[in-house]
């Protein structure tokens, strides 16, 4: 099975390398971001997780909780957690899903045959808290992830939610952004009280609005 945008994110009971996890409890009312990963005590995995270590301070800040799966068992999770700790000079901070029958990686379609009959394939999915699927990142097993990447988006994501605007190419918490076509020209001074510029009729932009 495979899983879109808008989706509910399926729920699940896995063990870990923090013990059982009930998906949906351990999101409680917060933002999540599940990444996979082909093996484990593979390179690039190993430099990833060890980012993800690194910047769990800015997943906290934006109240998103982070979890890794990896389809290996809980005994080898913990020697690699070692081997993370060592050699990306952190502490792995999050859990990792120990999935050796495939079923959560099943379950979120990580599994891509055409692609590796092996492994699973880097995806990332990014959960609102109404444990809808607001995002899918599929990279292959031969390319890292860029997790800036995926704090950039989380910022657009969370500022989309709440205000009628859209991000731009590019886009960097800060920067101007676009007010949605939805919203008529003669509307946007009461609801985007910093102003605006019209580019063009459907291209209108604003400072963004919750800084
Ligand atoms: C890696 O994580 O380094 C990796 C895993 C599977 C295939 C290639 C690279």
């Amino acid at each position: 099975m495979s899983i879109r945008l808008g989706d509910s994110a399926p729920d699940f009971a896995s063990e870990s390398s923090e013990g059982k996890i009930n998906f949906y409890e351990f999101l409680g009312s917060s933002w999540g971001i599940l990444f996979s990963h082909p093996a484990d005590f593979t390179p690039v995995c190993t430099t990833e997780l060890g980012t993800v270590a690194k910047l769990k301070l800015e997943f906290d800040k934006r109240n998103v909780k982070v979890i890794a799966l990896s389809v290996d068992p809980v005994e080898s999770h913990l020697k690699w957690i070692d081997d993370i700790n060592e050699t990306q000079d952190t502490k792995v901070n999050y859990p990792i899903i120990a999935d050796p029958a495939f079923e959560v990686s099943k379950l979120y379609g990580f599994v891509h045959p055409n692609a590796s009959d092996k492994f699973t394939v880097r995806s990332v999915v990014i959960i609102d808290p109404a444990k809808k699927v607001k995002l899918l990142i599929t990279y292959p097993a031969s390319t890292g992830r860029n997790f800036d990447e995926i704090l950039r988006v989380i910022d657009s994501l969370q500022l989309t939610a709440e205000y009628s605007v859209a991000t731009p190419a590019n886009w960097k918490h800060g920067e101007d952004v676009v007010v949605i076509p939805s919203i008529k020209t003669e509307d946007i001074p009461a609801k985007f009280p910093k102003g605006f510029k019209e580019i063009k009729s459907y291209l209108r932009t604003t400072p963004q609005p919750n800084i």
